[in-house]
C-alpha cells in the first residue's frame, strides 16, 4: 500500500517564492507532499496567486483584524485546522507567532530564517551581513519554537558575500539556496526520518547538533 503524502499548510506573507518551489517540487515528483492549504495574513500577497493557479486551496486571515496576538494565532489554527495539516510551513510569514500557535503544532512547523542562525535573527538580515563585512551569508530552516527565530536548525545553505553585493543582489542569492534547502527540509520530514522531540532536531535517530550544510548536493 503506498504511504499517504504528509498534509502541509504553507504560510506566506508575500511573493511566495519559496511556495512556488514547493509547488514545482511537488509537481515534477521530487518531493512527496500534499499541498494542502496556503495561507496568508495579507490579501493581497502574490503568493496566493501561485497558490490558486497551482489548484491548492487558500486561506486568508488578516493580522490587522486582530489587536490582540493570541487572537489571530486562534483565527489561524482554526482556519488551518479545516484541513488537518500534519506539517506547517512558515515560508516568509512575518508575523511573530504566540505559544498558542506553537503549542498547537507543536514540533510540525518549520521556518526559514535568511541568515545563517544563530546570526542575524530578526530584520534586515542582508544589510546586516554587509555592513559587518561577513565572508559568507545564507539561511537557515529550524523549527519554529516560541523563541523568535530560534528553535532547533536543521538545514543551512551559505552563499559568498560578493564586493559588490547589495542587500537586493544578496538576497537573491540566498532565495535561490532557499529554495533548495527549504523542500530539502520537508523532505527529511515527511519520510520520518527528521523530528522534533525535547526541544531538538533529530536525524535518523541521532540529535542533531549542527545543521546540515547545503553544498548544492542533495542528501539521500
Ligand atoms: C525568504 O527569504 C525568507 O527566508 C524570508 O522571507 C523571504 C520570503 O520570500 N523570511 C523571513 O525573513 C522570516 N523571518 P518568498 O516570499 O519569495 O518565499
Amino acid at each position: 500500500m503506498n504511504r499517504k503524502s504528509v498534509r502541509t499548510a504553507v504560510l506566506i506573507s508575500g511573493s511566495g517564492t519559496n511556495l512556488q518551489a514547493f509547488i514545482d517540487q511537488t509537481r515534477d515528483g521530487s518531493l512527496d507532499l500534499d499541498l494542502s492549504v496556503v495561507l496568508s495574513n495579507k490579501p493581497g500577497a502574490a503568493g496566493l496567486q501561485r497558490a490558486r493557479e497551482a489548484g491548492i486551496a487558500v486561506e486568508c486571515v488578516e493580522h490587522s483584524k486582530f489587536p490582540i496576538r493570541e487572537d489571530f494565532d486562534a483565527a489561524l489554527i482554526a482556519a488551518l485546522d479545516q484541513y488537518d495539516p500534519e506539517l506547517i510551513i512558515l515560508a516568509g510569514f512575518m508575523r511573530i507567532l504566540t505559544s498558542v500557535f506553537i503549542d498547537h503544532f507543536s514540533g510540525r512547523i518549520f521556518n526559514i530564517h535568511p541568515s545563517l542562525l544563530p546570526k542575524y535573527p530578526g530584520l534586515d538580515t542582508h544589510q546586516r551581513a554587509i555592513d559587518a563585512g561577513d565572508d559568507w551569508h545564507g539561511s537557515t530552516v529550524h523549527f519554529a519554537t516560541e523563541e523568535l527565530d530560534g528553535g532547533p536548525r536543521v538545514i543551512q545553505g551559505r552563499v559568498p558575500v560578493r564586493e559588490s553585493d547589495t542587500a537586493e543582489t544578496l538576497a537573491a542569492r540566498v532565495l535561490a539556496v532557499e529554495h533548495q534547502i527549504y523542500p530539502q527540509a520537508a523532505a527529511l520530514y515527511a519520510s520520518g526520518r527528521l523530528e522534533y522531540r525535547d526541544g531538538r532536531a533529530w536525524l535518523d535517530g541521532d540529535r542533531l547538533d549542527e545543521p546540515l550544510e547545503f553544498s548544492g548536493a542533495l542528501i539521500n
